[in-house]
């Protein structure tokens, strides 16, 4: 089906012989003897297209087309009309008519006319479709956390999104700023508009002014062409300003203008331009210190700081880290085009244990080097970076909060340097057992054994090294 299309029209004739045509070509098309009838029909179906003739008996084309464009806006209209009738036409296309049609005309020109129409009508579902898609991966339900803070953070996301106040959001290195300015974005009103994303660290003192506001063609050497700036971009969108904390103090006094005014003027040009812009900040700097030392302007906090959020590191919400693990197993397998993978009891353990200084990023980044690294069936202690294997402490753990008797202490270091030893041996042989035996003074055999209790597979050594090469 190639769309559905609705023809009103008194004259039954005619109804029929459009009917007859678009039919044949793939449409579904249904007739309606009068405006009413169009209205009640487009009411309680959908159609892509409506073809109408203007001069109808009670209520008119352009009434119908009135109706259309305030209650089926996705619904395009092509309007017949008389010979002669052009000003008429021009109203009608005033009035968000896709197209018209002068009286007479034969079934080549119909078609042409209905085909461009459709195309249209396709691309902006498409376009629809990709929206709402593009939204989907910012959903905020794609933000990982059941934990206490993640939830109160999801509280404010939802009663802000559909505001236009400025939010800053806060937290530590890798804790999901960027994510959170997506959520809003695209859960915003603003959301078909495009969200500009701007790095304050990054900019040039020299540049930022054209970087922001854009400049004139000749506003300086090197200005061969106009530029419209990031705030002119993102006029009817979302400008986020990231690492907001990074900001000269000049900077943030333009910035400031910008953000009281609305208004700024390209570099060497005079004119005012207005902009309609939502502002979202991110800084992982302690701003209040900022502000007391006199690197951050006050007046220029405030503006930012309506509504706070404030993201806390991960180990501060470790019962979140089960979730994300299982969330990040499933999206890098999902990205690489593989078979999810699960986690050997180790390797889960020492994802558990790990302090995670670098956040969420650090915990993406390590699964993503796991799921790469692991070959053949589940991701072993080995696959995981260097920085999160050798942090695992495998004390046994003693049942309740008793503390270890001086021999389970032992044991557990024991066992760790063993490991340690073990791994590293394996790692210069690229997980050839024999070798690695002969190096440590060990029967091949017993280094089998110990390989076997601590559930380390020389496998994943190997393929560490194919993959180096
Ligand atoms: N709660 C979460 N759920 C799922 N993914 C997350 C979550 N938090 C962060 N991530 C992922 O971690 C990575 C880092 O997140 P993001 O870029 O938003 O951090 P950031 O706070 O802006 O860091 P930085 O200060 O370094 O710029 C991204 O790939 C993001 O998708
Ligand atoms: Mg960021």
């Amino acid at each position: 089906m190639k769309g559905r299309i609705l023809v009103v029209d008194d004259e039954r004739a005619i109804c029929i012989a459009i009917q007859r045509l678009f039919a044949g070509r793939g449409y579904e098309v249904d007739t309606a003897a009068s405006g009413e009838e169009g209205m009640e029909r487009l009411g309680r179906d959908g159609y892509h297209l409506v073809i109408t003739d203007l001069n109808l008996k009670k209520l008119s084309g352009m009434d119908l087309l009135r109706w259309v464009k305030a209650h089926a806006p996705d619904t395009a209209l092509v309007m017949i009309t008389a010979y002669g009738s052009e000003k008429v036409a021009v109203e009608a296309m005033k009035l968000g008519a896709a197209d018209y049609l002068p009286k007479p005309f034969d079934n080549d020109e119909l078609e042409l006319v209905v085909d461009r129409v459709m195309e249209g009508v396709a691309l902006r579902r498409d376009l629809r479709l990709l929206q709402e898609k593009v939204a989907g991966v910012y959903r905020f339900e794609n933000i990982i956390g059941k934990s206490g803070p993640m939830q109160a953070v999801f509280d404010v996301i939802r009663k802000v999104a559909d505001t236009d106040l400025t939010v800053l959001v806060r937290g530590p290195s890798g804790t999901g700023k960027e994510l959170v300015a997506n959520a809003i974005h695209y859960n915003s009103p603003r959301r078909a508009r495009p969200l500009i994303k701007v790095n304050c660290a990054a900019f040039s003192r020299e540049l930022v002014e054209s970087e922001l506001f854009g400049h004139e063609k000749g506003a300086f050497t090197g200005a061969t062409t106009m530029r419209e700036g990031k705030f002119e971009t993102a006029d009817g969108g979302t400008l986020f300003l990231d690492e907001i904390g990074d900001m000269g103090l000049e900077t943030q006094a333009k910035i400031l203008r910008v953000l009281q005014e609305r208004e700024f003027e390209r570099v060497g040009g005079n004119r005012t331009i207005k902009v309609d812009v939502r502002i979202l900040a991110a800084t992982n700097q302690d701003l209040e210190a900022k502000v007391k030392t006199g690197g951050f302007r006050e007046d220029l906090y405030y503006r930012l700081n309506v509504v706070p959020i404030v993201l806390p590191p991960l180990r501060e919400r470790t019962g979140d880290i089960p979730l994300l693990i299982e969330h990040f197993l499933t999206a890098v397998a999902t990205r690489l085009k593989r078979e999810p993978k699960a986690l050997a009891p180790e390797a889960y353990r020492a994802l558990l244990d790990h302090e995670w200084k670098g956040n969420v990023r650090e915990l993406e980044h390590a699964i993503e080097q796991a799921v790469v690294l692991a070959s053949g069936g589940d991701i072993q202690l080995g696959d995981l970076p260097a920085s999160v294997r050798t942090a695992r402490e495998s004390d046994p753990t003693p049942e309740g909060d008793r503390p270890l008797t001086f021999k389970e202490a032992k044991q557990g270091v024991v066992e760790r340097f063993e490991r340690q030893f073990i791994v590293a041996a394996l790692e210069r042989h690229h997980g050839n057992v024999s070798k690695a035996a002969e190096e440590m003074g060990m029967y091949r055999q017993h280094l089998q054994l110990k390989l076997g209790e601590y559930g380390i597979e020389p496998e994943a050594y190997r393929h560490r090294a194919e993959r180096a090469q």
